[in-house]
């Protein structure tokens, strides 16, 4: 592209480009196209009736919950129909129409037949840009470079320029010899786009947000971590199925460890027979040298368990951070993730408590239903795995896992005050509000995607 941008800013060649559109049938668009536009059906009946209460016409016209408000929203915006109270009233427009012969709607019924086309783009294609799920359309941009005449090539006299600095360019001194391409920095810029945040950074920011309002303060920890914080601290066996490489990724030649003797030997009592605790322990002999292997942090709990050492009762902490694991990566999962992690550590909290940090949580985040459900971690008891309802799915999703640190992990550090823990998903819940089913569009970085991206869609309410 630079090089074809250089020959036609010289005029010795010309960019043609043609914009291909390709557009492909959803299964709703079928639908549609079969069952006639949701709110064509609504005007069927409007047109026969002229005035119509709307739960009726919702019922005549056999519009389902789920798309009455596509429908009525369509209707309206169509000036279509008027509104008084719970009426309809059908205006003129909405009488002209011609149900059979409207262009969008025989758009779709050709499409239908073909399933696939590759059309211009026009105003047709425009209105369906507008509405989402009915047809997948894609963009392509076909160039062409055509040399101009009567340009002799062996004339053109050209000198070597450098027109990206690279290490090479730099260790090998070619930059001192040729010259550096300079930027064109008065060339006209065809079409700007507002910055704006990635929609994973957005919610970061709402998310820090929530908690800061909520009285708590921000912390942070290594992601490059030692066993010891990311596992023993946290009271999981030195044999646990997490620790195991196909779970967890060790960094190799170098050691981490705990740079506090004393919790370090109280961890040890711990993981062997309970130390002061009470509990059994694990009854095994602990290894120091296990604990100092490093790791990519497999979850931001390692931050928690480092804070138990920093701070005395009453605190409430959180962090927000890049956690990484061991998976094979598809449209659910990646070996990078983001977590949303936090603690309460007070003598006056309990398990209600918990339940009302997240459900406050959520609330502020826009979803409405929270519910929890019986779950398991070495390191809490109790444990739950808050879910949130996600009213365009219909379903209940869950979105991490929470608990009560056990004594053996709180007595080490001196404490023996409840502490209530959580680490959460911060990838799943933008997925659900973008209605992304691909973890891996995050950082694809479709420039397409980012820009259609709108972040009134990350503020649910
Ligand atoms: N660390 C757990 C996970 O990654 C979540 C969790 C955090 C559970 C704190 C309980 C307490 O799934």
């Amino acid at each position: 592209m630079r090089a074809a941008l250089l020959l036609s800013s010289k005029k010795l060649a010309e960019i043609k480009e043609n914009k291909i559109v390709h557009l492909k049938i959803t299964k709703e668009g079928e639908n549609y196209a079969k069952n006639l536009l949701p709110e064509l059906r609504l005007l069927k009946v409007l047109q026969e009736k002229e005035t119509i209460s709307i739960s009726e016409l919702l019922d005549k016209s056999k519009i389902d919950k789920k798309e009455s408000k596509i429908a009525l929203g369509w209707l309206m915006r169509n000036k279509w129909a008027k509104k008084e109270k719970e009426n309809l009233h059908i205006t003129d427009e909405g009488r002209k129409i011609d149900i059979d012969t409207y262009p969008p709607q025989v758009f779709l019924k050709e499409l239908a037949e073909k399933k696939e086309i590759v059309a211009k783009d026009d105003s047709l294609i425009d209105i369906f840009r507008k509405r989402k799920k009915v047809l997948d359309i894609s963009e392509k941009i076909e160039r062409y470079i055509i040399l101009t005449e009567n340009i002799k090539l062996n004339e053109i006299k050209t000198k070597d320029k450098i027109t990206q600095i690279t290490s090479d360019v730099i260790k090998s001194k070619k930059w001192e010899k040729a010259e550096i391409k300079r930027y064109n920095i008065s060339d006209e810029v065809k079409k700007s786009y507002p910055g704006k945040f990635h929609p994973l950074r957005y919610l970061m920011e709402k998310v820090r947000n929530i908690f800061i309002e909520m009285g708590f303060s921000e912390v942070e920890g290594p992601i490059i971590e030692s066993s010891f914080w990311n596992f023993d601290a946290l009271f999981q066996p030195q044999d646990h199925p997490a620790r195991d490489l196909a779970d967890t990724f060790y960094l190799k030649d170098f050691e981490l460890g705990c740079e506090d003797r004393e919790i370090l030997e109280n961890v040890k009592k711990t993981h062997q027979d309970g130390g002061k605790t009470g509990s059994t322990g694990w009854g095994y002999k602990w290894s120091e040298k296990s604990s100092k292997r490093p790791v990519l942090r497999t979850h931001t709990t390692a931050v928690s368990a480092r804070s138990l050492r920093k701070f005395k009762p009453p605190a409430k902490v959180f962090t927000i951070g890049s956690t990484f694991r061991n998976e094979s990566i598809d449209y659910k999962h990646l070996t990078e993730f983001r977590q949303v992690e936090g603690i309460v550590v007070d003598d006056s909290v309990n398990f209600e408590n918990l339940l009302g940090y997240l459900k406050e949580f959520y609330r502020r985040l826009g979803f409405r239903k929270v519910r929890f459900r019986p779950a398991y971690f070495p390191y809490t008891y109790c444990s739950v795995e808050p879910e949130v309802y996600f009213e365009d799915k219909g379903e209940w999703i869950e979105l991490g896992g929470s608990g009560i640190f056990r004594p053996e992990v709180v007595e080490p550090f001196g404490l023996d005050c409840p502490v209530l823990a959580w680490g959460l998903s911060l990838e799943r819940p933008v997925m659900l509000m973008l209605e992304m089913d691909d973890i891996r569009e995050f950082y694809k970085n479709d420039l397409n995607w980012l820009r259609a991206v709108k972040p009134s869609k990350l503020n649910l309410y």
